[in-house]
C-alpha cells in the first residue's frame, strides 16, 4: 500500500464530514455548464477519484451508465455505502490512474477526475503514464475533466491563515480547518485538516501528501499524451482551475 492510500484510508471514515459537500457540488455544476447535454443519454461515465463518492451518486442519479474508481479501498468502502444509501447503481473498482487501461473494459463518453487530485501526481513520469491511461479508455473526442489547486496563486500570494469551515453536528458546533504546507514546487508538501471541538477541547488532524505543478507542466503533459484541446477556467475566486481536456 502506497502513501497516499493509507492516508485516504485513515481519513476515509470522516471524509465527508470534513468537506463541504454543498459548495463542491454546487461548484461542479457551474464547472460542467452545459457539457452534459452534450452527451448520449446512454452514457459511460467514470469518475476516476471516486473518493466517498459524492460526484459518481450525482450522475447516477441523472441516469447515466456510472463507474467509479479510487486508488483507497477505506474510500471506495465509504462510495458504496453512500450509494447504497442513495439507491443507485455503481460500478467501484480500485484502480491507480496508471492502471486503469488495463483493468476497464469499456471506453467512455466523459471521465471526470476531481476535487483537486491530480495535486497527489509525485512525479512526471506519474502524470504521464495516468494520462495516456486515461486518454486509452476515453472514446475518440471525448473530454477529460479535472481540476487543480492553483499552486501559482498560493506561491505568488503565500496565506497564513488557514481556511474555516463551522458545521454544527447533534447540536455540537465543531470548526474545520484546511491548510497547505507548501515546501516548493514538484516536492512533497502536505493538505492538511484539522477538526476542533472546542467545548471539549478535542482535535483531530489528517494529512496527506500533495505535490504541487504547474499548469504548464499539466498542459504539456496533456498534449503529449494525445489530447489535442486542452482549456483551461478558474473557479472559486481563482483559488482552483479545471480543464477539459480532448
Ligand atoms: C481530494 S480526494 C477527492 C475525492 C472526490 N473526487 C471528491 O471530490 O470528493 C482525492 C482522491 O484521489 C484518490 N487518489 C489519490 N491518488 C490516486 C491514484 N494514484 N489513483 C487513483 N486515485 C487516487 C484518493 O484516494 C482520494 O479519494
Amino acid at each position: 500500500m502506497n502513501d497516499i492510500e493509507a492516508q485516504y484510508n485513515a481519513m476515509a471514515p470522516m471524509y465527508s464530514f470534513l468537506m463541504n459537500d454543498e459548495i463542491n457540488i454546487s461548484t461542479f455544476q457551474e464547472v460542467l455548464g452545459n457539457r452534459l447535454t452534450e452527451l448520449p443519454e446512454d452514457a459511460n461515465i467514470l469518475d476516476c477519484a471516486c473518493g466517498t463518492g459524492l460526484h459518481a451518486i450525482w450522475f447516477a442519479q441523472k441516469g447515466f451508465h456510472v463507474y467509479a474508481s479510487d486508488i483507497s479501498k477505506g474510500m471506495l468502502k465509504e462510495a458504496r455505502k453512500n450509494a447504497v444509501k442513495k439507491n443507485v447503481r455503481i460500478n467501484f473498482l480500485q484502480s491507480s490512474w496508471e492502471d486503469l487501461y488495463k483493468k476497464l473494459p469499456l471506453q467512455f463518453d466523459f471521465v471526470v477526475c476531481y476535487g483537486n487530485s491530480f495535486s497527489h501526481m509525485k512525479n512526471p513520469d506519474m502524470l504521464r503514464n495516468s494520462l495516456a491511461s486515461i486518454r486509452k479508455i476515453l472514446k475518440p473526442g471525448s473530454p477529460f475533466l479535472f481540476d487543480v489547486r492553483n499552486w501559482e496563486n498560493d506561491f505568488k500570494h503565500p496565506s497564513q491563515a488557514p481556511s474555516r469551515l463551522k458545521k454544527t453536528i447533534n447540536g455540537k458546533k465543531i470548526e474545520i480547518d484546511y491548510s497547505w504546507k507548501l515546501n516548493g514546487w514538484n516536492v512533497k508538501c502536505q493538505f492538511i485538516t484539522q477538526i476542533y471541538d472546542r467545548k471539549n477541547d478535542v482535535t483531530r488532524k489528517y494529512e496527506c501528501d500533495i505535490y504541487p505543478i504547474k499548469y504548464e507542466k499539466i498542459a504539456e503533459a496533456c498534449k503529449r499524451n494525445g489530447f489535442n484541446q486542452v482549456d483551461r477556467n478558474f473557479f472559486r475566486k481563482g483559488e482552483y482551475y479545471y480543464v477539459f481536456a480532448i
